[in-house]
């Protein structure tokens, strides 16, 4: 799928706005604040379903009571999005449904300044990126990570009550435990396929021989009875502190540089061959798993790199569509 047209009415600072895109690389040029990251959160709302910055009442442009956007493909197909003040609709071929249905979504790689801050971001920062990646890989993951996240919610909830039996959380425990095992089995296989490449694709960007490995930090078992062993086990623990302490939300993802955390000994230069790799390895599985070409919004990003990582990020991505946003013209 091949963006043609992005346009806007009342979406952030933007009354009305439109553009035409290349099939192959489009840029917008523009000062700080004049609204080129709004954009691209537009573009992904209307491929992905949702903003990856904020909520649809912070995004509608202040003082106004309604925001509508419009992504037109090479293809002719249409998606709108509408939200009145309370609630989103996307329109499809004159249907309308509150949700952007999975087969109506479509692979993004995302790039924005703060991904170059992965490695040393707090682990719920990573966790958040790397579900992301994998529910763009499978629409399952993201589905049941969401039925996790339901659950540890109402679990939490007993656990603040005052007086709170181990049988009352029981259901709870099993479904988590379900859950749990079925997203570290995901989380596993993932990282294990970025493990496999991200070593290579480090070397040919950096021009060097280290090592880079993604170590995948739980405490989640492989087996759902042993999960749920280990959350009855917390039973006293989560009732005191009125939270669930064992679970795959508080999984990590450490990143190892020649076999020692990169946070603190890889240097920024080389930091950021490492998420580049990241970024060439996400759009390389997208394409064997999906079969589509996901679409690149690299936002801001080509003031934070060199010349050499510019120039790779352009020939790594050369077969995809590419929308660029940045403050300074660009000379390639
Ligand atoms: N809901 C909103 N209504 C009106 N203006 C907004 C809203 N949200 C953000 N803005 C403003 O929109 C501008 C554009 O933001 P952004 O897209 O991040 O700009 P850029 O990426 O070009 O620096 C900012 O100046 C911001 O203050
Ligand atoms: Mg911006």
């Amino acid at each position: 799928m091949i963006v043609k047209s992005i346009k806007l009415v009342n979406f952030r600072n933007h009354k009305e706005y439109y553009l035409e895109c290349n099939d192959e690389t489009s840029l917008i040029l523009g000062k700080n604040g004049c609204g080129k990251t709004s954009v691209l959160e537009a573009i992904y709302i209307l491929m992905r379903g949702k903003s990856f910055r904020a909520v649809d009442s912070e995004i509608l442009k202040r003082g106004q009571d309604y925001y509508r956007i419009e992504l037109l493909f090479y293809n002719g197909d249409k998606i709108i999005a509408t939200f009145d003040g309370k609630t989103k609709y996307f329109t499809i071929l004159d249907k309308k449904t509150k949700r952007l249905p999975n087969k109506n979504k479509y692979p993004v790689i995302l790039f924005i300044p703060s991904d170059l801050n992965l490695i040393s971001h707090s682990p719920g920062r990573r966790r958040e990126y790397f579900d992301r990646v994998f529910g763009q890989l499978d629409n399952k993951y993201t589905s049941i990570l969401n039925k996790y996240e339901k659950a540890i919610k109402q679990r939490n909830e007993l656990l603040k009550a005052e007086s709170l039996s181990k049988e009352q959380l029981f259901s709870w425990n099993v479904l988590l435990s379900n859950y749990g095992v079925e997203l570290y089995h995901y989380r596993t296989n993932c990282i294990d396929q970025f493990n496999q490449r991200i070593t290579n694709l480090y070397r040919s960007i950096a021009e060097n021989d280290d090592n880079i490995f993604i170590n995948y930090k739980t405490e989640s078992p492989p087996s759902s009875e042993e999960y749920l062993k280990k959350l009855e086990q917390s039973f006293e623990k989560d009732s005191y502190l009125g939270h669930t302490t064992f679970g795959i939300h508080r999984d990590d993802y450490i990143f190892e540089f020649n076999g020692q955390p990169a946070d603190g000994s890889a240097s920024r230069g080389e930091t950021r061959s490492i998420i580049l790799a990241v970024k060439f390895i996400e759009a390389e599985l997208i394409h064997e798993q999906t079969n589509k070409k996901p679409l690149i919004l690299l936002d801001d990003v080509f003031s934070e790199l060199d010349e050499t990582r510019r120039k790779c990020l352009i020939k790594n991505f050369k077969d995809h569509q590419v929308i660029i946003t940045s403050v300074e013209s660009i000379n390639d």
